[in-house]
């Protein structure tokens, strides 16, 4: 008698033969009456949903976000108080790649964190960059487009991406980042994660602070040229998955040290930028980085599917003592995530177990799709709606944040006017030494393979606004790759 588990029916009846269709005689044909093979193949029809409109392709694990410093004077969220140890999923991305898209692509790797906190899930969902392509969010899809396949040719298009770019200056930034060796990170291990958007802190005082939220790696940053991920991708596609879960695998557990930079809510007022544009860094001299805590990844999940690709990450969950900021791109993303969820997951989305949040749950919405809890979340058959006299659950008044004061008429300001695009890429430009220069000049080169001259002229005027070195080396690099000339204007960079 074997002691194995008895095949069942999602049912619960056993199955006799999972091997042989039911048919009339040994030729066939099929029985309709099979109706096990008729669920089989429903199922398979079944198991795939829709990838994420952006970031397809990932990789996950569990981890803890330990807090060994003292913020306890700018927030009161428990999350962030010393000596507090949480339990938090990770997912790491590309952006542009569908979901078996190759790891060591050059492209923004998404830093999705999701902390179980006793006051509900706060996600903070960044990325390994400090700031973003575009600071208004009308022009996201637009970007995204330019990202992802032409309508007609099904291929990426380089020039897509640099007619956007060159029209855009507000990308600069972002864009000597993808093309600097920080474009193509070893693995997870090897990059930092940003919040990105500028966030708020609130403490017991009622007192607002800005935060930008910084895990800085401990494994040292590495990085592949163009010809080395080449080279890896030939070997294998999987090789951010490969390393991520074998390093865990291996008690070799990826760490970062938490950092926060901060900011007087009524400094905002005064700063030469706008510290709510998610194209600018807050300059480290400004405001200095505060170490916060470790985060460390050392469990991997059982089921990529039910706990990497169910998982649902939201800017929108926050929790009392961290807030939002003005920052127009973060306002719309705070509609879009759920909205992704309720098509790509379910409406009870957040019932999933890898999404469904640790501390107690109590909420009056009814029924739906997949609802497995009830219908009712109040812990009371009685009290299905509010208000009530049958004890249902009453809201938090001290979860308010502090009020905020704004202000100014309602109008669509030009997001480009008063913004200088170049001061920071400057920065940062001028951080790199001779080797890194020259491998962003050669990396933007071979990204501009047959894009039109006008529009290569375009984003080298963008270059030389930043620095001349930065267009005379593109310009160089170009030529060296395609025999591009600027008299050739008109013709393609190939
Ligand atoms: P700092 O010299 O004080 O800080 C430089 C920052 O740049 C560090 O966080 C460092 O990260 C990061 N950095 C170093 N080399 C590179 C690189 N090759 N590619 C991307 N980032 C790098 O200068 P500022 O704060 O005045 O910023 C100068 C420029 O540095 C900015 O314009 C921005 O482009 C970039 N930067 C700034 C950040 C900020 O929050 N202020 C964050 C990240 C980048 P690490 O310590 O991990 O090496
Ligand atoms: C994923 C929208 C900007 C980081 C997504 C998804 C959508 C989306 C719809 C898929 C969600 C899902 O199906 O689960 C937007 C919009 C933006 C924007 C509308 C601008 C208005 C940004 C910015 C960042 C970012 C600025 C980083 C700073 C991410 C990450 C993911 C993601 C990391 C993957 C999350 C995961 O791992 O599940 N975005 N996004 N996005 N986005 Fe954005």
């Amino acid at each position: 008698m074997s002691d194995r588990p008895i095949l069942t029916t999602s049912a619960g009846a056993p199955v006799p033969d999972n091997q042989n269709s039911l048919t009339a005689g040994p030729r066939g044909g099929v029985m309709m009456q099979d109706y096990q093979l008729i669920e089989k193949l429903s199922h398979q029809n079944r198991e795939r949903i829709p990838e994420r409109a952006v970031h397809a392709k990932g990789w996950g694990a569990y981890g803890t976000l330990k807090i060994t410093g003292d913020i306890s004077k700018y927030t009161k969220a428990k999350v962030l108080q010393p000596g507090a140890e949480t339990p938090m999923l990770a997912r790491f991305s590309t952006v542009a790649g569908e979901l078996g898209a190759a790891d060591a692509e050059r492209d923004v790797r998404g830093f999705a964190l999701k902390f179980y906190t006793p006051e509900g899930n706060w996600d903070l969902v960044g990325n390994n960059t400090p700031i973003f392509f575009v600071r208004d969010a009308y022009k996201f899809p637009d970007f995204i487009h330019t990202q992802k396949r032409h309508p007609k040719t099904n291929l990426r298009s380089a020039t897509a991406m640099w007619d956007f770019w060159s029209l855009s200056p507000e990308s600069l930034h972002q864009v000597t980042i993808l093309m600097s060796d920080r474009g193509c990170p070893v693995s997870p291990l090897h990059m930092n994660g940003y919040g990105s958007h500028t966030f708020s802190f609130w403490n017991d005082a009622g007192e607002r602070y800005w935060v930008k939220f910084h895990f800085k790696t401990q494994h040292g940053h590495k990085h592949y040229t163009n010809a080395e991920a080449a080279d890896v991708i030939g070997r294998t596609r999987e090789s951010y998955q490969e390393a991520l879960y074998g390093a865990i695998e291996e008690g070799n557990y990826p760490r970062w040290t938490l950092q926060v930079q901060i900011m007087p809510e009524l400094e905002a007022e005064k700063t030469a930028y706008d510290p709510f544009d998610v194209t600018k860094v807050w300059p480290h001299a400004d405001y200095p980085p505060i170490e916060v805590g470790v985060l460390e990844l050392n469990r991997n999940p059982e089921n990529y599917f039910a706990e990497v690709e169910n998982a649902a990450f939201s800017p929108s969950n926050i929790v009392p003592g961290i807030g939002f900021s003005p920052d127009k791109m973060l306002q719309a993303r705070l509609f879009s995530y759920a909205d992704a969820h309720r098509y790509r997951l379910g409406t009870h989305y957040e019932h999933i177990p890898v999404n469904r949040p640790k501390c107690p749950v109590h909420h009056y919405h009814r029924d739906g799709q997949m609802n497995t809890f009830g219908g009712i979340q109040t812990g009371n058959p009685s009290a299905y709606y509010e208000p009530n006299s049958f004890n249902g659950p009453v809201e938090q008044p001290s979860a308010m944040e502090p009020p905020l004061r704004i202000s100014g008429d309602m109008a669509r300001y030009d997001h480009r006017e008063g913004n200088d695009d170049y001061v920071q890429p400057r920065a940062l430009f001028n951080l790199f030494d001779a080797g890194q220069k020259a491998r962003l000049f050669s990396n933007i080169a071979a990204a501009m393979g047959g894009v039109p001259g006008p529009i290569v002229e375009r984003q080298l005027a963008h270059f030389k606004r930043v620095h001349p070195d930065y267009e005379a080396g593109v310009r160089a690099a170009l030529h060296a790759a395609h025999g591009y000339e600027a008299d050739a204007v008109g013709a393609a960079a190939e």
